[in-house]
């Protein structure tokens, strides 16, 4: 109620897209930073997260509307790898997003993990806008640096606006093709039924400051309820990773709510529910990536929509893509613990098991969702499913098929986990097949030859 009022949350955006759009160098150009140049063949292979203070907003959107008004403490965006393995991690991003940023190159237009990406959003129903980005390569482009975009192309001489005009009408006839409506965003009068295109250049800033006036301005025009702060703890895993000097560590998302030093918090393991305390909470430098080696600064205590690393004991085996619970002075310890397990659980028993059909293990809650909403489209019965490795005790289970006479699904299919030595050795004695991929298609062409080769 209006009563209890305690102001505004950060949005959380999202940036997604083809790989090699410019998603990472359009967040460096917001930062100021080089992170897209330190990564491994400038691809990104992991989701960081960044905040965006309400000061370094101000600033930019001040270059498009010098009296828009900030309400928000600042934004956390969500960097996404394109390339097209990593479907499982935009996944994880979208779902947590309160708006996208979809990044097209105005010189590829529309690419297959833009049309993934498309399709994720409107299955998440997660608003979104569109960069379309890299406008500083067309021919004789004249840049000036950080400008708004508007500005930035009236100063053009006619051929290049021409340019423009003709490879924006070209992409925006490829998303009317796709069902979508679009509008440059300063012609878009309905925000609600049409998607805005704001054109970028991440290597000139221009049309950064629209970016960000367009995040600002729609997040807070349309879903002022959403943002309200709340108390209650709301936080995901988004990564768990190995950091030298601290061991197993969580990456988390906190959307709402408090976590302190020191605080009992429970969250899903693979091998049942951790309850662990923690030791330290680390962010990133404002406007430093979370994936980039900085300090860390140390917090106390920590409140709603930041990225924050969390560093405790026992996070070995947690599950990215799941919640984590506070255990409060008035908490039932047990209560929590069960808490955790049936929302790792639901997930996993949601869905209809035949008593015939292939057995399918996934890396994350997430990928595994995707994996088998996939296999219901395409008819492939399930017979039980799991999270992580390949263990010799899947391959006993997959075996039983054997037994209810149903030999073609004494089967196997691995989406982004691997297979340890024990279960590829009890899988070859027993005639279990196990197939293997990084990619949700990779399986269904697996299987599908399989299954051709199965009833010759
Ligand atoms: P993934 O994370 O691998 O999906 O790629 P990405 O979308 O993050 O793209 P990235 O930021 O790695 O940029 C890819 C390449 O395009 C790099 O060489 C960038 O320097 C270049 N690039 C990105 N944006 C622009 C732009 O606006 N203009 C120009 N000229 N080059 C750009
Ligand atoms: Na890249
Ligand atoms: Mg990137």
């Amino acid at each position: 109620s209006s009563s209890s009022f305690m102001g505004y949350r950060s949005p959380v955006i999202c940036i997604m897209g083809h790989v090699d759009t410019g998603k990472t160098k359009l967040l460096d150009k917001i930062r100021r930073t080089n992170v897209q140049e330190g990564e491994a063949g400038g691809i990104t292979q992991q989701i960081g997260a960044t905040f965006f203070p309400d000061i370094a907003l101000q600033e930019q959107t001040r270059k498009v509307d010098e009296d828009f008004d900030l309400e928000v403490p600042g934004v956390l965006i969500i960097d996404t790898p394109g390339h097209e393995s990593f479907n499982n991690l935009r996944m994880r991003g979208s779902s947590l997003a309160d708006l996208a940023i979809l990044v097209i190159d105005i010189m590829h237009g529309l690419e297959p993990q833009t049309v993934e990406s498309l399709e994720l959003l409107k299955k998440r129903r997660c608003p979104f806008i569109i960069a379309l980005n890299k406008i500083d390569i067309l021919y004789q482009w004249n840049a000036k640096q950080y400008t708004s975009v508007q500005e930035a192309l009236s100063r053009q001489q006619q051929s290049v606006r021409d340019e423009f005009q003709t490879r924006y009408n070209n992409v925006v006839l490829q998303l009317n093709e796709r069902g979508l409506n679009c509008n440059l965003y300063w012609e878009n009068d309905d925000y609600r039924s049409s998607v805005s295109i704001v054109p970028t250049s991440a290597l000139t800033g221009e049309g950064v400051p629209d970016l960000l006036y367009m995040i600002l301005k729609l997040t807070q025009d349309l879903m002022g309820d959403k943002l309200e702060v709340r108390e209650k703890l709301e936080c995901t895993v988004i990564e768990v990773k190995n950091i030298e000097g601290l061991g197993t560590t969580i990456d988390v998302v906190l959307l709402n709510g408090t976590l302190k030093e020191g605080d009992t918090i429970v969250l899903a393991g693979l091998g049942g529910p951790i309850v662990t305390t923690i030791r330290a909470l680390l962010t990133p430098q404002p406007m430093k990536e979370m994936r980039v080696k900085n300090e860390y600064v140390h917090h106390a205590q920590i409140s709603t929509s930041m990225g924050v690393k969390i560093s405790a004991p026992g996070l070995d085996d947690a599950v990215a893509g799941t919640e984590l619970l506070v255990v409060g002075p008035d908490d039932d310890l047990d209560e929590l613990k069960e808490e955790v397990s049936e929302g790792f659980e639901s997930i996993l028993n949601d869905f209809e098991k035949e008593p015939a059909g292939v057995y399918v293990k996934a890396s994350t809650l997430g990928s595994l969702e995707a994996l088998l909403s996939f296999l219901q489209d395409m008819k492939i019965p399930v017979f039980d499913v799991g999270i992580g490795e390949v263990h010799k005790k899947d391959v006993k289970k997959a075996c039983i098929m054997k037994e209810k006479k149903n030999p073609e699904y004494a089967l196997i299919l691995a989406f982004d986990v691997k297979v340890n030595q024990e279960a590829q050795k009890q899988a070859d004695t027993d005639g279990v097949t196990i197939f293997t991929a990084d990619i949700i298609y990779h399986l269904q062409d697996k299987f599908t030859k399989y299954m051709e080769k199965y009833r010759e």
